[in-house]
């Protein structure tokens, strides 16, 4: 009994040793000590056994259950330390590698457009002003030579938001604002939102203007064609075409519309200029005497000119966008481009 028993031992302390796995030594485990186990088995053949030699064996059986238990335990824990190990050598984090890329945020085209336009005419000393975007039917409207009932008012399809308040159709009011506010000479360029009725593939209900206005003594039409075209051969590239055109704002007198040779095909004609190889860029007049009115100023001692434009339109030609729906749909494709 007692060489079975060695036996025994040598076999299962063999078998753990040779285990690769945590779950083939719960195998050999089940396999020893088991309810079917060998050891078990062995157990249960002590009843055969004389009554004087019971002692003796079972004292032997239980050494033998004791050493396979220690050496269970300590192969699983090795193999444990062992899976552990492998999973840190496997695992590693290579530091040097580089981290993912954040893009930076870039300005808006809209913005941008703004900044440069604003720049140009601030080298020609004209200050930035802005207004509200609810504005007064008075400084929208009224005050500009717009009268109510005017036909002018419908070229402007206006969000009222009362009958004496409105989403601002133009940039135009911040004219009498700071006309109102400070006596000539004055040199003022007014960006800003504004907001018409309106809205297909070249409208939208919101967009964005640029106001430029001058007044002092002895301003003239010559000044006004100077400063324009200064500005637009500094923006658009130094050949560029520019020709003025008769055309009827109520707030100037006389007025025009200024249009530049296309700069998509260099005034061939094409889609864009719709074949004409102009593009309107402006619209611009000196001040009315009537406008001067309404804010004080004395037109035989003061003259001056106003203008105005889409940042938009300017952004689209200068970038070279075709819709204006891009700028509005904020596609972070479409802006990182900027
Ligand atoms: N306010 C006009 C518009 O929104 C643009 C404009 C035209 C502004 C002529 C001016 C100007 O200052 O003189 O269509």
């Amino acid at each position: 009994m007692k060489d079975r028993l060695q036996e025994l031992e040598n076999d299962a302390l063999a078998a753990i040793g040779d285990a690769e796995s945590t779950a083939s030594l719960q195998d050999i485990r089940v396999a020893f000590l088991g309810k079917k186990g060998a050891v078990t088995d062995i157990m249960k053949g002590m009843r055969d056994l004389a009554p004087d030699e019971r002692p003796a064996v079972g004292a032997l059986v239980n050494s033998l259950k004791e050493s396979l238990e220690k050496a269970f335990s300590s192969r699983n824990s090795a193999l444990q330390q062992a899976a552990v190990d492998e999973r840190i050598s496997s695992e590693k984090i290579d530091v040097s590698l580089p981290g993912r890329q954040s893009f930076s945020g870039s300005k808006h085209p809209v913005t941008l457009v703004t900044e440069e336009l604003v720049e140009i005419f601030g080298k020609l000393g004209f200050c930035v002003a802005e207004g509200p975007e609810i504005e007064k039917d008075f400084y929208n409207f009224e005050a500009l030579n717009i009268p109510k009932d005017h036909p002018a008012r419908d070229m402007q399809d206006t969000f009222y938001v009362s009958d004496d308040l409105v989403m601002r159709t133009h940039t135009s009011p911040v004219q009498i604002r700071s006309m109102l506010k400070q006596e000539p000479p004055l040199r003022v360029i007014a960006p800003g939102t504004v907001y018409r009725r309106d809205s297909d593939i070249t409208h939208s209900p919101m967009f964005h203007q640029i106001e430029g206005f001058l007044v002092d003594k002895n301003v003239s039409f010559g000044d006004l064609k100077g400063i324009l075209t200064h500005f637009l051969t500094s923006y658009f590239g130094d050949k560029l075409g520019v020709r003025f055109r008769p055309s009827f704002f109520p707030f100037t007198e006389p007025s025009a519309e200024v249009d530049i040779a296309c700069v998509i095909c260099s005034a061939k004609g094409c889609r864009v200029c719709k074949g004409t190889g102009w593009l309107e860029i402006l619209g611009c007049g000196m001040i009315d005497p009537e406008v001067f009115k309404s804010v004080n100023y004395d037109a035989e001692q003061f003259s001056g000119f106003a203008f105005g434009m889409g940042i938009e339109r300017i952004a689209m030609l200068k970038y070279g966008v075709s819709d204006l729906r891009l700028f509005f749909e904020n596609d972070l494709r479409f802006l990182r481009q900027f």
